[in-house]
């Protein structure tokens, strides 16, 4: 029967009011399939009778069941490895030259999804950086309550675990019961995880040394991207750096940030600001 237009209309404001992402005029296919399951738990007839009786009712838990099911949360470990192997052998050794009196490192992981990346980050600085006497914080933040939730557990299916993790960090920072792998607790505790819509007004936020803002800021509009990179540049050291995804770039969004490479990988760290040494 598909989605009327009113009715996918709607659908697009409440994805873009809510969490900025914006669904082209042309992706009603997605709403059908990812809507699909949500249109039979409700007993309506289809996505389109989902939508109409979501129109005719105040925002609750329903709303919030579509927003999350029109979210893509694709996430694996070490994605585009690219960024990690920059961060194991360009950027935290810079940082641990120029903390060197703080001894404290401190990581966002901005749209962190059921939390690969920041575990990620922590089993890397764990493998490869544990050194005496020295802090890592990571931070994880994600607009779902539902992924964040996953992802505190810290649990994870045999097919994840298959998408980009070293056997090697499997055996050390994993064991396995039943169907799942759990991580270690030590890696667990090092991450922290909040609640965080990007594209609405953040709370007080710390200062980071490294921004992993990646594969998110494809699905906003170009001035929602370009309003938080500028929130990110509040948060982020002057001489720390930002990483995005492989297919994002800074290319006219915003000027204050210089250009880095490692091999293929692509970061930035803000412009005007020789590093410093403390
Ligand atoms: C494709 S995943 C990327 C996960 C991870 N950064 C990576 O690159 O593998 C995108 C994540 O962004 C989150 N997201 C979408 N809109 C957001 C917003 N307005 N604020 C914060 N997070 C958002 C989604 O919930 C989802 O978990």
């Amino acid at each position: 029967m598909g989605i009327a237009l009113q009715q996918f209309e709607y659908l697009r404001k409440l994805v873009r009011d809510h969490s900025a992402i914006v669904i082209d005029h042309d992706k009603q296919y997605l709403a059908e399939s990812r809507l699909a399951s949500i249109a039979v738990e409700t007993s309506c007839s289809s996505v389109d009778d989902l939508l109409v009786r979501l129109r005719s009712e105040p925002f609750q838990a329903m709303h919030g069941k579509v927003l999350e099911a029109m979210t893509n949360n694709e996430t694996w470990f070490f994605r585009d490895l690219g960024p990690f192997q920059a961060l194991e052998q360009q950027i935290i050794p810079q940082l641990l030259e120029r903390r060197a009196r703080q001894r404290k490192l401190r990581f966002w992981s901005a749209a962190a999804s059921s939390g690969q990346e920041p575990y990620s980050i922590a089993m890397l600085l764990h493998n490869n950086f544990a050194l005496p006497n020295w802090t890592y914080e990571i931070h994880a933040t994600d607009i779902s309550n539902a992924i964040l939730e996953r992802a505190r557990l810290g649990r994870y299916s045999q097919m994840e675990i298959n998408r980009g993790l070293p056997a090697a960090l499997l055996a050390r920072y994993f064991r396995q019961q039943g169907l799942h792998w759990f991580i270690d607790a030590g890696i667990k505790q090092a991450v922290t995880f909040q609640l965080l819509n990007l594209a609405q007004p953040w709370p007080a936020m710390e200062t980071y040394d490294v921004v992993f803002l990646r594969n998110v800021l494809i699905y906003f509009d170009l001035d929602t991207r370009r309003r938080i990179l500028a929130n990110i540049r509040k948060v982020l050291q002057p001489d720390g750096f930002l990483i995005l995804g492989c297919a994002e770039s800074m290319l006219s969004l915003d000027a204050s940030y210089e250009r880095l490479t490692f091999r293929t990988t692509t970061y930035y760290r803000p412009k005007g600001k020789e590093p410093s040494h403390d």
